[in-house]
């Protein structure tokens, strides 16, 4: 018997530990958010590992070394979409928003969205496919840990989970 329980907490643990799904709910209204001119935006895309980011910022550099080898050409275009409710908030970046999700870094060649959202005022990160599957990793660059380091280790940059600023 005691056997038994201890195998059966070794099971639980290990689940936990390979655990990996988003934080943050999908947006399944996503088509109708806000789209936003941002740094990111007005670049247009993501580009491979060949490209001379030197003269960006470290945080967009950072960002292109995490992603460009995800396929061959980078990752590609993108978007900035935000939930329409919050867009004073992103627009303003008070660092503020309501639980739930909230915006969404659309990988639009990749057809993958990258969701930040809010739980009791704590950012929270998700990936998912455009419609709905969620394939948030446990490590790496779809793991929402990676999400969260970046997006909170650029003070100059990220307030409350947001990166980006309204152009
Ligand atoms: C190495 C840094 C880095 C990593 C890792 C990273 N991001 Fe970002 N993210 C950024 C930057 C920089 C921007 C702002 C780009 C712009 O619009 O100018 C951004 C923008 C976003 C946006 C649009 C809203 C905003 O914050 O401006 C979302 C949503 C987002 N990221 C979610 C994610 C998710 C989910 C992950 C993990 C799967 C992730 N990010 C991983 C740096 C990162």
């Amino acid at each position: 018997m005691k056997r038994l329980i201890l195998i059966t907490l070794s099971l639980l643990a290990l689940a936990t530990t390979a655990f990996a799904g988003s934080a943050t709910p999908f947006p399944a209204d996503w088509k109708s958010w806000t789209s936003m001119n941002t740094t990111l935006t007005g670049i247009g895309a993501l580009p491979d590992c060949s490209a001379d980011v030197s003269k960006l910022p470290p945080i967009y550099q950072k960002t292109v070394e995490t992603y460009c080898s995800v396929k061959p050409g980078g990752p590609g275009k993108v978007s900035v979409l935000v939930k329409p409710s919050v867009g004073g908030d992103y627009a303003s970046r008070s660092g503020k928003f309501a639980d739930g999700s909230n915006m969404i870094l659309h990988l639009k060649d990749m057809k993958v969205l990258f969701v930040t959202g809010h739980k009791g005022g704590k950012d929270v990160y998700g990936v998912f496919t455009e419609d709905g599957k969620d394939i948030t990793a446990a490590s790496g660059g779809l793991a929402a840990e990676t999400c969260a380091t970046c997006h909170s280790g650029y003070q100059a940059f990220c307030k409350g989970g947001q990166c980006g600023t309204k152009k």
